[in-house]
């Protein structure tokens, strides 16, 4: 099959043969997939990557998945070749696969098949950051109705949907992001908005039962005092100050989270739903597989406002 192997930013085509689907696992000719952050610090060799994808030759990344179900492994019985399915691929060092490649295989329960309704491009676009946003505010943070919730980096991929997420949890939002972001943020349901370029998102009086740090720039210390008895903190990225917060949370009732996004399929359901009932997932851009390398450079552009989908089935090289 082919696939768009990047090292570094040099993209380039390549074959490599098809993956079997094992017990429990589905083949998915990919039809779109999208960019994450992820993808630029497995190909620029960070050491957070490691913990990503495995170390291939020749690279393949691309976490978010939305295709068609191409072969069953022993033991799926409930969906059949052709059904339209969604999904995410695992963060994981053992990863050896990517979604910028013809086909992937998934555990059957990592996915959830795509409405009718729904495209391609949106269903590959929303996998990671919509499963990511509600695990990390509802799973780990705790939130439920009524609750308050700080969203900050809301102009992001996670944040942006993690607000209409909220919103849906029938929580109150506070949204954190940039000057640029601030009238889109108001848009997609934040019932406040702070512009981080004109006042410190942490300064003020206000309490929160959930702070969901999408960018991971406060640590769990600096935000503790904002948070309700019972509150919770939750970050995307592992580091020292995580490890400080879990510490301080032994003494505490408030408790601090990294998030592990984990494809789930009922979560997955529960997204479509959203999805399908107006949801809204910004999209900065879409761009053929042929040209990966401008849909990567295009997620490091600061000028970027929102989600970069890459349209996998259409559009290879010759
Ligand atoms: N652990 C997991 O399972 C998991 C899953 C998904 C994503 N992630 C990680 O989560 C992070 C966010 O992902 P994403 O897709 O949302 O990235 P993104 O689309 O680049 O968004 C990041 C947002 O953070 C904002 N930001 C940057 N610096 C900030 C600061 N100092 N204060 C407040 N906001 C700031 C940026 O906006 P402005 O600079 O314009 O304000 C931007 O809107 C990435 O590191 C990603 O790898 C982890």
């Amino acid at each position: 099959m082919r696939v768009m192997s990047a090292d570094g930013q040099c993209v380039t085509l390549a074959e490599i043969p098809m993956p079997m689907p094992g017990p429990g696992e589905i083949r998915v000719k990919v039809v779109a997939s999208a960019v994450n952050p992820a993808d630029s610090k497995i190909l620029a060799g960070e050491f957070a990557g490691r913990f990503l994808h495995a170390k291939t030759s020749p690279l393949v990344v691309g976490f978010d998945v939305s295709g068609t179900v191409d072969a069953l492994g022993d033991g799926v019985a409930d969906l059949e070749v052709g059904t339209a399915v969604w999904g995410h691929l695992a963060y994981s060092g053992s990863t050896d696969q990517g979604a910028f490649a013809e086909y992937v295989t998934l555990p059957r329960e990592s996915v959830a098949q795509k409405p009718e309704a729904l495209s391609h491009n949106v269903c590959a676009a929303a996998a990671t950051v919509a499963l990511t946003s509600l695990q990390s505010m509802r799973d780990l943070g705790g939130l439920v109705e009524g609750g308050r919730v700080l969203i900050i980096g809301a102009g992001g991929g996670v944040g942006s949907i993690a607000v209409g997420i909220a919103k849906r949890l029938g929580a109150h939002v506070t949204a954190v992001c940039s000057t640029r972001d601030v009238e889109r943020v108001k848009e997609l349901g934040a019932d406040v908005v702070i512009d981080r370029n004109n006042s410190d998102p942490l300064a003020g009086e206000v309490r929160y039962d959930v702070i969901f740090d999408t960018p991971a720039v406060h640590s769990y210390g600096a935000c503790a005092r904002l948070l309700n008895t019972g509150g919770g903190y939750v970050t995307t990225l592992p580091s020292a100050a995580l490890f400080t917060g879990k510490v301080r949370t032994l003494f505490s009732s408030k408790h601090c989270h990294f998030v592990a996004v984990n494809s789930k399929r009922i979560d997955l359901e529960l997204i479509s739903g959203w999805l399908e009932d107006g949801l809204e997932l910004p999209i900065d851009s879409q761009h053929r597989i042929a040209d990966l390398g401008a849909a990567l450079e295009r997620q490091v552009d600061k000028s970027r406002s929102g989600r970069v989908v890459v349209d996998v089935a259409n559009g290879w090289p010759s």
